[in-house]
């Protein structure tokens, strides 16, 4: 930290952001915490190389770890914070973490694709099974919960169809019968959703989305309600040789500085397109949580403290030549799969959107924006000449 403030905690995020993880006492007065390049740390002192409490190898992470590592808790919370080479690589690293042969996981139905592919095969394969489950199931989810069930695996809203899950009577619901909550909250950037007032145990962050903010590295971190859940993840990601580079690791924590102010902009401009999108004709509804509109609406009201800058919407029916040619007209507007950088994003979805349980029904098209930091004007013309390649 700069120099000594009160309890970090009392501070406002943006002041959290700005301080944590700086200690320019112990490094030549530098503002920002080295990046060792780092494998072998050499110990002159023999009594420290076994069953010490000392560093012995930088796979436990440097300087810029610790630093990184202090601002997620000191956006989230919690009491520790464990580092994964990607977003996904975060969500199987906390899965693993609780996973035990002839155990199930409960999974929501909206789950990250990839999140879902794990579970369908490595998973699987080493003898764990998933069940997935009704994103609005709420405390029904009561009735699924059995003696070998490992873990409960959330994510709120689904990240293509947007569905907001009722986190603290699914987490009540589950820890009356001992098991695990673990909720992939990457959409909310761990500012708009508190997960361990809510009853999560395991709080999963894609720092690749809002926390890196400029599209250049992958990084993903769980976030661990209690010290023993810390020690848990640690353990399990030490036995998997996992580690992130340090260049990564600065990468992410100069983001972060930034990231309540891109946040904050970003998320201003989204909820503006959203409602521009719903008032137009070509558009059947838009998916964003914070519109009255929206299915969830109450529970997000209830539960979070802002909206992010991803959302989707509908479109009405229109035929394959006409939406590419919507698609391919954009000028500021990128086709690609990622969200939460600095610059907006457009994806269609129904390929994308592999449910079990709770088929996935819309009237038209699925569309996926995410929203950066360029003019809300600028954004709005250049959706408005590619929804006029639609007709009406
Ligand atoms: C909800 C969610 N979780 C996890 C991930 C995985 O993040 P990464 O791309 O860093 O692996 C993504 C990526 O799109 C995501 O949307």
């Amino acid at each position: 930290m700069a120099k000594k403030t009160s309890d970090p905690a009392s501070l406002k995020l943006e002041t959290r952001l700005a301080v944590a993880g700086r200690n320019p006492e112990r490094f030549d007065g530098a503002v920002n915490p080295p990046v060792h390049r780092a494998t072998t740390l050499v110990i002159p002192d023999a009594g420290d190389l076994y069953d010490t409490p000392k560093k012995t190898y930088a796979l436990e992470g440097m300087a810029i770890h610790e630093a990184l590592r202090e601002a997620l808790i000191g956006v989230e919370g919690g009491a520790g914070a464990t580092l994964a080479p990607s977003g996904l690589g975060a969500c199987t690293l906390a899965m693993l973490t609780v996973a035990k042969a002839g155990g199930e996981f409960l999974v929501t139905d909206s789950v990250y694709g990839p999140t879902r592919r794990f579970c369908e095969t490595m998973l699987k394969r080493i003898g764990v099974k998933t069940r997935y489950f009704d994103p609005r199931i709420g405390a029904d989810i009561a009735d699924m919960l059995a003696p070998n069930t490992c873990g409960v695996f959330l994510e709120s809203p689904g990240s293509l169809t947007f569905e907001i899950q009722d986190v603290p009577a699914i987490a009540a619901a589950a820890r009356a019968r001992n098991v695990p909550v673990l909720l992939d909250n990457t959409w909310s950037a761990g500012v708009y959703f508190k997960p361990f007032d809510h009853g999560v145990d395991l709080s999963i962050q894609a720092l690749t989305k809002y926390q890196m903010g400029h599209a250049d590295a992958f990084m993903g971190a769980v976030i661990s309600s209690t010290a023993e859940w810390e020690a848990r993840v640690r353990t399990a990601y030490k036995q998997l040789g996992l580690g992130v580079g340090p260049d990564d690791a600065y990468l992410v924590l100069r983001g972060m500085r930034t990231m309540a102010v891109r946040l904050e902009s970003q998320a201003r401009s989204a909820l503006a397109i959203a409602q521009w999108l719903e008032a137009q004709p070509q558009v059947i509804r838009a998916l964003h949580p914070a519109l009255p509109s929206h299915p969830d609406h109450t529970l997000w009201k209830r539960d979070f403290k802002g909206a992010s800058a991803c959302f989707g919407f509908v479109l009405k029916p229109t035929t394959p030549a006409r939406l590419k040619a919507m698609l391919e007209s954009y000028s500021l507007f990128s086709m690609g799969f990622s969200w939460g950088g600095f610059e907006s994003l457009v994806v269609p979805c129904d390929e994308n959107v592999h449910r079990t349980v709770t088929p996935w029904q819309a009237e038209g098209p699925l569309i996926r924006l995410s929203i950066g930091l360029e003019h809300v004007d600028d954004l709005t013309a250049d959706l408005a000449q590619g929804l006029s390649h639609l007709g009406e």
